[in-house]
């Protein structure tokens, strides 16, 4: 049975993508295949580690596209191109709309720096979580993994991981505790979880 064939779509450094990267590699990531990365930052560093994996990888923004619907048809045409059949998501920062998260219900996932659904949704992302939880003085936050839909980290959730807050921790130290102990591990996981239910779904249809 053919692999799952998944993009992933990234705005800047890319160690998700890495955990990716490197979970095909350990065998870890085995129903999926990364095929595609596309980012909507040229300059984003996640680039070079798809370079370095010999991922093919484009650039698609916004700003070159004119508008968001022009955005996503891009998009789109570069993931039927590829005959992508599952989008992972992994610190991209641009929120998708209904019409494109509707056209790839259950074909798409990603991945949240916190324990939806606290911090989260329009606004939180990135150090801005670890920023809010911070603030709230929360002694608990974590990773989630889910499915996407309309609404901004709203849709149905697949994985989910603790990790400790400590008395000193920073906003960054925060974050890489978080990277560390749950979302490299976690989006992992979930990707395999997912390509392998997309497999056995065209199975059923053979
Ligand atoms: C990660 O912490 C990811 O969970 C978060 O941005 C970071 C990207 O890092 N995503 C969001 O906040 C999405 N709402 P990376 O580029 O090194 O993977």
């Amino acid at each position: 049975m053919d692999k799952t064939k998944i993009a992933v779509l990234v705005s800047g450094g890319g160690t998700n993508l890495q955990a990716l990267i490197d979970a095909e590699k350990k065998g870890v990531l085995k129903s999926g295949k990364l095929t595609l990365v596309i980012s909507n930052n040229a300059i984003a560093h996640a680039l070079t580690r798809a370079k370095d994996a010999g991922i093919p990888a484009l650039t698609i923004t916004k700003k070159d596209c004119g508008s968001q619907e022009a955005f996503e048809d891009a998009l789109m045409k570069a993931l039927d191109e590829n005959g992508i059949e599952l989008i992972v998501l992994a610190g991209f920062m641009s929120i998708l709309s209904a019409r494109f998260t509707g056209h790839y219900e259950n074909r798409i996932i990603n991945v949240h720096p916190s324990l939806i659904p606290s911090f989260c949704g329009k606004g939180f992302y990135g150090l801005k979580v670890h920023e809010a939880a911070l603030a709230y003085g929360v002694k608990v936050t974590g990773a989630t993994v889910h499915y996407v839909n309309e609404i901004p980290d709203g849709g149905r959730i697949i994985l989910q991981k603790a990790v400790p807050i400590l008395p000193d921790d920073t906003p960054k130290s925060l974050q890489k505790r978080v990277m560390e102990r749950a979302e490299w591990i976690l989006l992992p996981e979930a990707a395999e979880l997912v390509s392998a239910q997309v497999q056995k779904h065209k199975e059923y249809r053979q």
